[in-house]
């Protein structure tokens, strides 16, 4: 994914270099080799072990140390990187940035850098919308810094408003994006559908299901990792897409199939996590219906089944993947699923058993081959799941487009 990486992360003092060392950490486990520069405050929130622990390498701090493998820390530090990173970044760094101000280890690195700079500001509110502060962000931006805008919501000072650090799946998703990896995905198109798609009945009701879009976006990150072009099809969800997708977003059954042959042409890969509704109201009423009589009958018509299409008019080198939500005969209805709709791979989650399907971090799936064969996992992380998903499709297209 980031293999072989080289990240410089810099890290100043504010309340969220906490979160710093799970950024390190998630990085670390991506495979990138991870060098942390601390300023003097960021050791009064977090000790340098903790960077060390999580890195496996000496953290950086004094610019005229010797003993941190390099042989000129600030040089070597922005020399050997892909990308340096600065999360979070205080008031102070960007002053300092803004206006060549090289006082210590991590500012001195930054004058020394060649490679991308990204940049993710993290502090009070009113320090954030200050005019100087801001002035310094837009000049640092014409300079040809990236940014990760902070998230607005309530802050450690007890303020609410724009300042947080955004997640670390954010951070992550925006180095992605600015240093493209080179996974075992790259060159592929990977199409993906996630969440349970909305039916309308009037303009305040509709019938949906229990999809989160959590194992269709766990997929699309997964895919985007390892290098695909991901063009992410979904229902509406309150999951944060991740950055580098290609986002296209639908609400009804209806619009996914019209989404999807739109862009089933560009696709090698489709994974349809999406829970789409097998029915649709017939009449969508035009005004609130009113509580009248004790019981309200709808019509319901059968909505295309997007899949069994797609299996119809497979192209050659296609692969093709469905999911089975089950809650019962877990693999015979999903071998049924399979033959009927053309299936390359399916996985099948029986959603009655605690951690998997609808709404979980986790999941429990058995990925079904035409041929009968079944691989059966255990309970995991929705993101490990899409990675083994990913992992067998690459098995299944062997000769094919892989
Ligand atoms: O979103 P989460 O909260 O993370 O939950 C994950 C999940 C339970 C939704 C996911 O793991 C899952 O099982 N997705 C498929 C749900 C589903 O609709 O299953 P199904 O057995 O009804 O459909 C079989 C396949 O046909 C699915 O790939 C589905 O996308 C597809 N289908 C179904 C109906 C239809 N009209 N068109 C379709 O393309």
């Amino acid at each position: 994914m980031l293999g072989g990486k080289f990240i410089t992360l810099g890290v100043t003092g504010g309340i969220a270099s906490y979160k710093a060392a799970d950024l390190a950490s998630k990085l670390t486990k991506l495979n990138a080799r991870v060098h942390v520069v601390m300023t003097g405050s960021a050791q009064k929130f977090v000790a340098p072990l903790t960077f060390e622990a999580v890195t496996g390498n000496p953290v950086h701090y004094d610019t005229f140390a010797s003993s941190t493998g390099f042989h000129v820390p600030h040089i070597d530090l922005a020399y050997n990187a892909n990308i340096l990173v600065v999360a979070p970044a205080t008031a102070n760094f960007l002053g300092k940035t803004a206006h060549g101000i090289a006082d210590d280890l991590l500012t001195t690195t930054i004058l020394a850098a060649n490679c991308p700079v990204l940049i993710c500001p993290a502090m009070n509110v009113h320090m954030y919308a200050n005019k100087v502060v801001q002035s310094n962000i837009e000049r640092l931006k014409q300079l040809g810094y990236y940014f990760l805008e902070p998230e607005s919501g309530r802050m450690a000072c007890g303020h609410q408003g724009k300042g947080r650090l955004p997640e670390v799946h954010a951070i992550v998703d925006r180095i992605v994006e600015i240093i493209p990896p080179s996974g075992d995905l790259s060159g592929i198109t990977v199409l993906v559908t996630a969440g349970g798609t909305r039916e309308p009945i009037d303009p305040v009701r509709y019938i949906s299901n229990r999809s989160s879009g959590k194992m269709g976006y766990a997929l699309a990150r997964a895919a985007m990792l390892r290098g695909a072009r991901v063009i992410l099809v979904t229902a509406p969800t309150s999951v944060a897409p991740p950055a580098g997708v290609s986002l296209v977003q639908v609400e009804t059954a209806l619009e996914m199939r019209d989404a999807v042959m739109e862009h089933y042409a560009a696709a090698d890969v489709v994974i349809k996590a999406a829970a789409v509704a097998d029915y649709r109201p017939r009449l969508v009423a035009e005004q609130k219906i009113k509580k009248e009589g004790d019981t309200l009958v709808l019509e319901l018509d059968k909505n295309p089944d997007i899949l069994m299409e797609l299996g119809r008019n497979k192209r050659k080198g296609v692969t093709l993947v469905g999911f089975a939500a089950e809650t019962e005969n877990l693999l015979e209805n999903a071998r049924e699923k399979i033959t009927k709709k053309n299936l390359d791979l399916l996985v099948a989650n029986d959603v009655t058993m605690p951690g998997a399907g609808f709404g979980t971090d986790t999941n429990i799936a058995k990925l079904i081959h035409p041929d009968g064969g079944v691989v059966s996992l255990e309970l995991m992380d929705k993101y490990d799941l899409a990675n083994r998903i990913l992992d067998e499709v690459i098995i299944v297209s062997q000769g094919t487009v892989l």
